[in-house]
């Protein structure tokens, strides 16, 4: 084990947040970060918006049950997506520069939580996000409360994930 693989084992979705302020540096280093994800072509194609009006985080937390963390956390994140710089690899290389915002968060001790809130249109509109962008989800962002009780994580066993060589083959 070293470091980096103890905290991807650590890593849970928090969903409940102390009532402290993130910096804003810190968030823009962190994104700084997440541009350095891996995409096709090295193109790119995200955008962060970075919510921090009450107002807002309060009615994308009515979005629906799994939303509600979002009024709560300091900081919302919504990550879009551009189709139209990078029409083939959009879906990939956004979920790549998120694990590294999320991953780069944890390491310096934030917690996030992910909102399911692929392509929302009420979400889209209260962010002004363009037609031809992609919401792909909303993260809440935030010191952890010590409190919120995470559930032991069930997690497959190897060989339900692993084949040798063809589909359906097991490693052994
Ligand atoms: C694409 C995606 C959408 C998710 N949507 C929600 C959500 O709407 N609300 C929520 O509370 N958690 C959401 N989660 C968090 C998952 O429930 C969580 O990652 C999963 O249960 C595993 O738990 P862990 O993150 O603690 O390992 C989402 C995660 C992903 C990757």
């Amino acid at each position: 084990m070293n470091e980096v693989i103890e905290l991807l084992l650590r890593r849970r979705s928090i969903r409940s947040f102390l009532n402290k302020p993130v910096d804003m540096d810190l968030i823009k280093d962190l994104i700084r970060v997440a541009n350095h994800a891996p995409s096709s072509m090295n193109r790119e194609p995200w955008k962060f918006i970075v919510i921090t009006d009450p107002s807002i985080k309060e009615r994308l937390s009515e979005l629906h049950g799994g939303a509600r963390h979002l009024a709560n956390a300091p900081v919302a994140i919504a990550v879009v997506a551009e189709p139209d710089v990078s029409p083939e690899t959009w879906m990939v290389d956004v979920v790549n520069a998120t694990m590294y915002f999320v991953l780069a968060a944890y390491s310096v001790g934030l917690a996030v939580a992910w909102v399911a809130a692929f392509e929302n249109e009420t979400a889209k509109e209260i962010l002004k996000i363009p037609k031809e962008k992609k919401l792909i989800t909303l993260l809440s962002v935030g010191y952890p409360d010590p409190s919120y009780e995470v559930k032991p994580k069930a997690v497959k066993a190897p060989e339900e994930v692993i084949f040798l060589n063809r589909y359906g083959n097991p490693l052994g």
